[in-house]
């Protein structure tokens, strides 16, 4: 047995949740979206990471990052989780330019007169962005480490290589929950939770899943790194033969249920390389967690005109297990108190213990 080395503070206290921000999602390199959605000229979308609000524009074919914040006033400049508009307040009318600097304030000699060197500082703030595949990916510190050090080269390349099968149309969703995100990241890495929490909904998909069959965890050595955190999975799914299956081209040709975990925040799964979910928990507040979807299917071949249909179907489904998980992680969260008593983890949550101890040592500022 290992007692957490987690606090019940960890998933309620305001300063811890600061410290995480700052030094966790502030410092590396979190997932903002995907490349489809954003494939239009001025299409943006819009995410809050370690409090600090991004918008991602296309900027005349680039993609780039910037603080979503005018430098007026201080408005937001995009609203929207995703839209297509271009880079403007709507405020007082102020415009931007692809290079985030202003591009035309509406009667500035009349209402502003700001001089030369204060009209030369009126620019957003501008955030390094990678893609991998199409996945877009965020960093917001000042000298960014690079993306390589935080997901190995393997993972990474699986990543691209799956993100290549995805179609253009995605159905989004934002879904508040009242935990930690910490509860929810862990709880996708407790897979023993299934059997119990999922038996109708989820269980049925996973022929190979038992509570003991999945107890019996292979020893791995201890996580000595961030990038260790991070890593995929597969196992055998009971794939529900669709028509539409034969319009699309799948990843892989094997009816798999893959499995990334992104630390800090993802879990990305593939229903045997035909449906994609993306699922990111959200930091809102200490005890507030907005769990994200991106739902898409595989690349069409030619147009489902049921598409519509088919993500819709998908998402309730998904919905219905994300609900089922909520109901206890909220009753968890709500059950943790000032009382020091920890988590007891067995072998199997090996995973677990990695992710708090690498955890602890960011927030500490010390990695
Ligand atoms: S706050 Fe943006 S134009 Fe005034
Ligand atoms: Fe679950």
């Amino acid at each position: 047995m290992s007692e957490s080395i987690l606090s019940p503070e960890h998933y309620f206290d305001a300063g811890i949740f600061r410290a995480e921000q700052q030094h966790i999602y502030r410092k590396l390199w979190i997932f903002a979206g995907i490349k489809q959605l954003l494939a239009e000229p001025d299409a943006f979308l819009t995410r809050t990471i370690g409090g600090v609000p991004v918008v991602i524009q296309n900027c005349g074919g680039e993609l780039r990052a910037f603080e979503n914040r005018c430098a007026h006033r201080q408005m937001p400049l995009q609203f929207e989780d995703y839209g297509q508009r271009r880079l403007a307040c709507r405020y007082h009318g102020w415009v931007y330019g692809d290079d985030g600097t202003v591009r035309s304030i509406p009667q500035e000699d009349a209402l502003y007169r700001y001089s030369a060197a204060e009209r030369g500082q009126l620019c957003l703030q501008r955030f390094a962005l990678r893609t991998v595949g199409n996945f877009v990916f965020v960093n917001l510190a000042a000298s960014p480490a690079p993306l390589e050090t935080q997901f190995t080269p393997e993972l990474l390349a699986e990543l691209e290589a799956i993100s290549a099968h995805f179609s253009n149309d995605a159905a989004f969703a934002r879904i508040p929950a009242r935990y930690n995100w910490k509860l929810n990241w862990e709880n996708v890495l407790d897979t023993n939770h299934v059997p119990y929490v999922h038996p109708r909904s989820f269980l049925p998909l996973l022929p190979g899943m038992t509570a003991a069959a999945d107890a019996a965890v292979p020893a791995r050595p201890p996580a000595t790194d961030v990038s260790d955190l991070s890593f995929s999975t597969r196992s055998t799914y009971k794939l529900d033969a669709q028509a539409w299956h034969a319009m699309v081209e799948r990843f892989g040709d094997t009816d798999n249920y893959y499995n990334f975990y992104l630390y800090p925040n993802i879990n990305f799964i593939s229903l045997a390389g035909y449906v994609f979910l993306i699922q990111q928990f959200d930091p809102v507040a200490p005890e507030r967690t907005d769990v994200l979807f991106t739902l898409m299917v595989a690349r069409e071949r030619k147009r489902i005109p049921a598409l519509p249909a088919i993500l819709w179907g998908h998402m309730k489904g998904e919905k219905r297990v994300l609900d089922e998980d909520i109901i206890l992680l909220e009753r968890l969260q709500q059950s943790l108190h000032t009382q020091d008593t920890r988590a007891r983890h067995g072998v199997y949550e090996s995973r677990l213990v990695d992710s708090a101890r690498i955890y602890a040592r960011q927030i500490a500022g010390a990695a």
